[in-house]
């Protein structure tokens, strides 16, 4: 059985921060890998600012793209093997499947607790009534700084500009629902409700 997350002391998370790195190091390519170490700098960030435990944010960051270069087949044979079900949008669009291939992984590899693992579940379409985990995840991994392009700059302005929810609806509107529309794509449902529950949120 691997320990949890939240039973670990600082000392313990601080040494699975370094043993994830290194196997990502090892695994992934070194875009990836840089993306992932960037994306866990941004994450840092953000936890500092929205006062959240750095280690559990960090881990979450770093690992969030654990699973994003497998293969379609290694996706099908990991599923079969775990049994996690997939749906016709993961059979679709199977890059969205890295977020929930990803959360299973990094529980059973890494003791991840449930809140871990939905935000590396949903880091690609966000869902309604995002945890501020969810949103540090989401944001950070579309924001790091070696991020290039106006997207990103746009998102990091909006991050300071006005905050974690229209920066991430801003990401919803402008960039994933008219890419996916572009390239002729399935919009997941959890993107939409992600976008809804903002746009109530802000009538309120
Ligand atoms: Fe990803
Ligand atoms: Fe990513």
């Amino acid at each position: 059985m691997v320990k949890s997350v939240a039973e670990m002391t600082v000392i313990e998370k601080e040494e699975l921060l370094k043993k994830i790195s290194k196997e990502l190091k090892d695994t992934l390519s070194e875009t990836r890998y840089l993306h992932s170490v960037s994306t866990m700098k941004k994450a840092k960030e953000l936890a500092k600012e929205y006062h959240q435990e750095e280690y559990i944010v960090m881990l979450t960051a770093l690992a969030h793209d654990i699973a994003k270069e497998m293969t379609l087949e290694q996706y099908l044979a990991y599923a079969k093997k775990n049994e996690i079900i997939l749906d016709d949008y993961d059979k679709t669009e199977t890059t969205m499947l890295h977020g929930k291939i990803g959360a299973n992984m990094v529980a059973k590899k890494y003791g991840f607790t449930k809140e871990m693992q939905d935000a590396i579940y949903y880091h690609t379409t966000g869902r309604a009534g995002m945890t501020l985990l969810d949103k540090i995840i989401f944001l950070a991994d579309k924001s790091e700084d070696k991020r290039e392009g106006p997207e990103a700059e746009k998102l990091r302005t909006k991050i300071k500009e006005q905050g974690l929810d229209q920066a991430i609806l801003w990401d919803i509107e402008n960039a994933i629902i008219p890419k996916m529309i572009a390239k002729q794509r399935l919009i997941h449902p959890n993107s939409i409700e992600a976008r809804n529950d903002i746009v109530k949120k802000k009538r309120k």
